[in-house]
């Protein structure tokens, strides 16, 4: 998902869905020194620049340029926050740096989460909190379903999946962090999207780009191009029905370098 508009989304995702409860729920505080790998157009960077306040400091990295310029144009003014580009799994940063290192949206995107997660506690100091927020199941829960939307699932998802991309990363994070080591390791689930009725104007117009950036990929594993459309016209067609409910989760984990 690359493109301005795609850095705008991540602001409004940010405006409707702030990210502050979950931050304090897992420990950043005031003065703490604290990471945000992958910091998109910067929304989330902002709540830590708020919480660690002036006495603390945050960096932000992306390994993309263009999310760097738009976290840079949120942050202005905030000298306790400086920006590097680099990418997960091999940062290149310091390690035992961070009393907090958050990671929100990217593991969903590596096809080697594990060796990623560990990039992220060799980051942070011994005592230091790891925390990763992630999808699970998105978009997947709807009533009542739509046959068109049923039938066409099973292809949607093998063909998200065979790009790397992980819808159910949410539920292997718990396992992925005792796997690399880290201790304490809590479980937090929260509403992402809660749907009851016809979804708003901002919920549509994300999922229409979805399809459209997702076309590449789907259009041949569905065979035709009508295809894929008719399976992405039925499913906005749920998310608009003022009589269904759908709803997706966030699951924020976090544990602590030994
Ligand atoms: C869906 S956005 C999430 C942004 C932000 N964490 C948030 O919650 O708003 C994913 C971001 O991760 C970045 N990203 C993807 N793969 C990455 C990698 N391997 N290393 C660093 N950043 C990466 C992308 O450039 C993008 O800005």
């Amino acid at each position: 998902m690359e493109g301005q508009a795609e850095g705008h989304r991540l602001l409004a995702q940010e405006a409707a869905n702030p990210s502050a409860a979950r931050l304090r729920l897992t420990g950043l505080k005031e003065g703490h020194h604290a990471a945000d790998i992958g910091c998109g157009a910067g929304a989330v960077t902002l709540a830590m620049a708020d919480l660690v306040g002036p006495g603390g400091a945050v960096v932000a990295v992306d390994q993309s340029d263009e999310r760097l310029v738009l976290a840079q144009d949120q942050l202005r003014g905030a000298a306790h926050v400086t920006f590097a580009r680099a990418s997960l799994p091999n940062t290149g940063l310091p390690g035992e740096t961070f009393d907090y290192v958050w990671c929100q949206f990217v593991l969903e995107y590596l096809r080697t989460p594990a060796v990623a997660l560990a990039e992220l506690q060799r980051l942070a100091k011994p005592g230091g909190r790891v925390v990763v927020s992630e999808i699970d199941g998105f978009g997947l829960a709807c009533w009542p379903e739509s046959p068109v939307v049923e039938a066409g699932k099973p292809i949607f998802l093998r063909a998200l999946a065979s790009t790397g991309f992980d819808l159910f990363i949410g539920r292997k994070l718990y396992g992925l962090f005792r796997e690399v080591g880290l201790s304490d390791v809590r479980v937090h689930l929260s509403p992402f999207h809660v749907t009851a009725g016809s979804a708003d104007e901002q919920l549509l117009a994300d999922w229409r780009t979805r399809f459209d950036t997702l076309a590449p990929v789907m259009v041949p594993a569905f065979g035709q191009e009508a295809a894929y459309r008719d399976f992405a016209r039925a499913y906005l067609e749920v998310l608009a029905d003022p009589q269904a409910f759908k709803y997706s989760v966030i699951l924020t984990v976090e544990g602590t370098r030994r």
